[in-house]
């Protein structure tokens, strides 16, 4: 018989795994200690924005295959697998992760564990989190060690998760030798699997690093191309050329090499400060300083963005007008969480800047949180009577605005382009000084 499935914790990862399970043909009963999200999902609505997840979740509710509820022992007594996908946000004032949700996750779970069944993580979590809840869920599930752990993390981008989840670039499995845990996920994913997914199968530990170990290196490549856009900006050169250029060796790759504002969202920024902080228990320095580096490199793009738009107002903030392009921490998303557009807008703020910010999907969420900002409800509107416009998340929309258009509405025609995206040669024909991170600053013709 086919193994039920369980997943607990229906946020964004959560409800694209339950839906992608039954997609795959399971029975799926997703579980949430909050009864709003089950409402909610129950009613197939998402509670994020995420292309495909509606219509996913609304076939399989419609099938039969996908349920939610907030019951752990109903959950814990319909699975034969149970996916733990509850969230490890950063911890308030500290850099590591807090382990409450998993925690609490696997305390919730056990008690009603009687009967052999694997427990599977998926959360990021600091290394050695597998090892330490196999030993809870033997002590506290009446099934004993019959109540297995294995660890599987996700590599979910947002905006492609329903496509990561069911065409994954590999699957990793941490398994304790000699356990059932490996056989279950082969059967859970005998599709993907059959279509030639990778499969690597390991330990705890190396399963849990995999991830973590991912997206610092997703980060690094980030901030090495904004490291070079200093040293560019320094020199006279143009880091769009230089990541083109560089992108031709099939060793370095062109993806993630595009330098501007830096990285952002839910996960690389607070994964690769909770990855220091591991690193640092465990006295692996050098691990540590390199990250906190890369951190380091990632959060001073902000403050040169603010540095060069004070230098487009003349020096200082004070009335002026500043028009922000873009709030959501990357295109197709509405997720503000450590956007650096916002970032970048609450700073000018704060220095005493008139700000209006637009996006196209994510103004709802940056109300939230950031109340304290002004919106505008489009790029035209945000335009009007800028002394500066500053391109910080790099939406079609935006690539997409005339020049000649939005040049009637501001008040000085000068624009920064913090992604590297905007055609400067058509901004400049349309009469706008054009500035970007990382990109020399052409002489300005005699005369002018
Ligand atoms: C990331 C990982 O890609 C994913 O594998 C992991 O599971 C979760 O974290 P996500 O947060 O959705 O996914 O965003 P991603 O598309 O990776 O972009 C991260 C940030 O890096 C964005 O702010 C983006 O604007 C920025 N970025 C990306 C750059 O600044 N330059 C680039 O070349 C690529």
């Amino acid at each position: 018989m086919a193994p039920r499935i369980t997943v607990i914790g229906t946020g964004y990862l959560g409800a694209t795994h339950a839906a992608g399970m039954a997609e795959l043909g399971y029975e799926v009963l997703g579980m949430d200690v909050d009864p709003d999200k089950v409402s909610v999902l129950s009613s197939g609505r998402s509670p994020v924005f995420e292309p495909g997840l509606e219509e996913l979740l609304a076939r399989h509710l419609a099938s039969g295959r996908l349920r939610f509820t907030t019951s752990a022992e109903e959950a814990a007594r319909f699975g034969d697998v149970h996916f733990l996908c509850v969230g490890t946000p950063q911890k308030k004032g500290e850099m590591a992760a807090d382990m409450t949700y998993v925690d609490a996750a696997v305390d919730a779970l056990a008690p009603h564990l009687d009967r052999p069944c694997v427990v599977v993580g998926k959360s990021t979590v600091p290394v050695g989190t597998a090892a330490r809840l196999s030993q809870r869920l033997a002590d506290t599930a009446p099934a004993g060690e019959a109540a297995e752990l294995a660890w599987n993390p996700e590599f979910l981008r947002e905006g492609y998760a329903v496509q990561d989840t069911l065409r994954p670039d590999r699957l990793v499995f941490g398994v304790r030798p000699g356990g059932r845990a490996e056989e279950a996920l082969r059967e859970v994913y005998a599709p993907l699997l059959g279509a030639g997914v990778p499969l690597v199968v390991t330990d705890y530990a190396t399963a849990e690093l995999v991830k973590v170990s991912a997206n610092a290196f997703l980060a690094t490549k980030i901030s090495f191309i904004n490291a070079m856009a200093e040293v560019c900006e320094a020199s006279g050169a143009d880091v769009t050329q230089l990541s083109a250029a560089l992108a031709h060796d099939d060793r370095i790759g062109g993806r993630f090499l595009n330098a501007g504002l830096g990285f952002g969202g839910g996960c690389l920024p607070k994964d690769i400060r909770a990855f220091m902080a591991r690193a640092g228990e465990l006295g692996a320095d050098q691990a540590l300083t390199f990250l906190r580096e890369v951190d380091a490199i990632n959060m001073r793009r902000r403050s040169r963005m603010v540095e060069l738009a004070r230098e487009q107002c003349g020096g200082g903030f004070l009335g002026r007008r500043i028009a922000v392009l873009g709030a959501a921490f990357k295109p197709n998303s509405d997720d503000t969480r450590d956007s650096p557009a916002l970032n970048v807008a609450a700073q000018i703020q704060l220095q005493g800047g008139q700000v209006s910010v637009y996006d196209p999907k994510a103004l709802d969420n940056a109300r939230k949180a950031f109340p304290g900002l002004n919106y505008a409800e489009s790029a035209l509107e945000a335009a009007e009577g800028a002394h500066v416009v500053l391109h910080l998340t790099e939406w079609q929309e935006f690539r997409e605005l005339d020049p000649l258009v939005l040049g009637e509405r501001v008040a000085e025609r000068r624009v920064l382009d913090g992604r590297n995206v905007l055609d400067a040669e058509r901004w400049r024909a349309a009469g706008w000084t054009y500035r970007a991170l990382g990109r020399p600053q052409p002489e300005p013709l005699p005369g002018l």
